[in-house]
């Protein structure tokens, strides 16, 4: 049977979604996880377009294994160079090309004429060509342009040595059974295309990017390019978790499997989820919280009799049978480090020193430690590890019934200097970010506030993810804490340490924090 290449772009197109910059921590972190996932090919990043990007396209090129590794690059000679050079060193590089070819994107943007598009084509792929005989080369704007046209510039580009076509709908204009049309009719008229992988890439600006995707696998695409949680430019891109599971849930119709390991989805989706400050809606596919809840009586009593009665997947099919009891106060370090072993992190000795005091003192606080509440504690440390100018040291709120929501806060920052003020609030959240902002002096408006429970129970660990804006950039922030409010304030100072080192802006150069500080002047929000 046919297998179906996953070619992840969370790390490219996803990180493209707005306010969704990662750092380059956070994308190997990420890049790990999506090789225990299995995907076929990571798309590490677009490295002519920002020096940050360049160094994380070259580390996951370096440490990854076992995994193709994709960077992105416009047709022009000098770029391909530089992607190049960003991408060498991976054990199996996938050198991705792009050209629009429709007249919109030739007339206002390429300023081109339809014979140049192709001599550029065969000059771009016959340049790469040199360095690799892995490449692939993408269509822009393929669903609004002329089939034949594309057929013709993919057929040069095979010629000139493409292993890959990729045929995008760039602006997810296209509808299901316009889009097989589509693809059959690339297949078919293509010239040399059965020495190609055909691959398709669709956005979901009118939701439809994951049927799409779907569409194209039935008339034997053979390469589907997505990201995790849908993320991406505008409404984001087909939703990874999707594609695999209707491919597994729907194989006597598809018949095209993939490689994908499905019991790691849930956990990809919340590393994703975490590490961007995009919450997955409950009601999304396969990954929302409520995705196997049933709260029909009816349902529940064909549940209780016959799971397959109202479940077409089984929750462990995607990891999401991990609320094991694995971990307690009384747990040493021996036992902590087996488990996060078990569990695919490999900590380096400070990051396990401060993922261990979390854990104890978590542990101090709820009597059982599961695998999840395992994941979210360690995933807070290594995030808040990644960017730390502020630490939160102390929070302290006193609120309640006719009180007046009062907040002290300590802060370190990272000349080792220790910083502590106190506000009032209209509640306890709102307190403790006035008490931060006295501290860090940031103009930021806080746009976005989230609470989730880890697990169940009056103990349980709170993630609270926000967004902030400043200077019509958005930021994200995580935190994860039995105490909601702990979150709250561990999320805030994650939020503006992204700020103060740029990310969201030139994201790849951090900027001098005290510089912003001072520039910024008045405490915000
Ligand atoms: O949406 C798009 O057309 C792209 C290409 C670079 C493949 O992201
Ligand atoms: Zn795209």
């Amino acid at each position: 049977m046919r297998h179906v290449r996953i070619f992840d772009t969370t790390l490219r197109d996803g990180e493209q979604a707005a306010g969704g910059a990662l750092t380059i921590d956070e994308k190997l972190e990420i890049g790990r996880q999506l090789a225990r996932l299995r995907v076929d090919v990571i798309e590490a990043g677009f490295p002519f377009t920002s020096p940050g990007d360049f160094r994380a396209v070259d580390l996951l090129a370096r440490e990854l294994r076992g995994v193709e590794i994709a960077a992105l690059s416009g047709f022009r000679r000098e770029q391909i160079d530089a992607t190049w050079q960003a991408l060498k060193h991976a054990e199996r590089p996938l050198l991705h090309i792009v050209i629009s070819t429709s007249d919109i994107h030739l007339r206002h943007q390429l300023r081109e004429r339809r014979e140049a598009v192709i001599d550029i084509t065969r000059e771009a792929v016959g340049h790469a060509r040199q360095y690799t005989d892995h490449i692939e080369f993408s269509a822009m704007d393929a669903t609004r342009s002329d089939l034949d046209f594309v057929s013709d510039v993919f057929g040069a580009a095979i010629q000139a040595g493409a292993s890959v076509v990729n045929f995008p709908d760039t602006v997810g204009y296209a509808q299901p059974p316009e889009f097989a049309r589509m693809v059959r009719h690339i297949a078919q008229r293509t010239p040399g295309i059965e020495n190609a992988v055909l691959s398709v890439h669709c956005h979901d600006d009118l939701g439809q990017a994951v049927a799409n995707s779907l569409a194209a696998v039935a008339e034997g695409a053979a390469q589907v390019e997505c990201t995790v949680n849908g993320v991406g430019e505008r409404a984001g891109n087909a939703a990874l978790e999707e594609i695999v599971m209707a491919l597994r849930t729907r194989s006597d119709y598809y018949q095209a499997p993939t490689r994908v390991q499905t019991a790691e989805l849930a956990r990809s989706s919340r590393m994703v989820a975490n590490y961007m400050g995009m919450v997955v809606p409950p009601n999304k596919a396969v990954i929302g919280a409520n995705a196997f809840a049933h709260s029909s009586g009816l349902h529940q009593d064909g549940m209780l009799k016959e799971r397959t009665t109202f479940e077409i997947m089984a929750p462990s099919d995607i990891g999401v049978d991990d609320s094991s009891i694995v971990l307690g106060k009384t747990s040493g370090r021996h036992a902590f480090r087996d488990k996060l072993e078990r569990l695919g992190y490999a900590l380096a000795d400070a990051e396990f020193r401060n993922a261990f005091r979390a854990f104890k003192e978590i542990a101090d606080r709820k009597k059982t430690i599961t695998d999840r509440d395992l994941e979210a504690i360690v995933q807070n440390e290594q995030h808040r590890a990644f960017h730390q100018t502020f630490e939160l040291l102390h929070v302290q709120v006193s609120t309640g019934t006719g009180a007046m929501p009062t907040a002290t806060v300590r802060l370190r920052s990272d000349d080792g200097a220790e910083h502590f003020d106190a506000a009032i609030g209209t509640g306890p959240v709102d307190a403790i970010y006035k008490a931060i902002n006295r501290l860090v002096r940031v103009r930021n408006r806080l746009i976005e506030f989230s609470v989730t429970s880890v697990t169940e129970g009056v103990d349980a660990i709170g993630e609270v993810t926000i967004r902030i804006e400043s200077d019509a950039k958005v930021f994200s922030g995580h935190g994860a804490d039995t105490d909601i409010l702990v979150a709250s304030a561990q999320a805030y100072v994650n939020a503006l340490n992204r700020l103060l080192a740029g990310l969201g802006k030139d994201w790849g150069t951090p900027v001098e924090a005290h510089a912003v500080v001072e520039a910024a002047g008045v405490p915000g929000v």
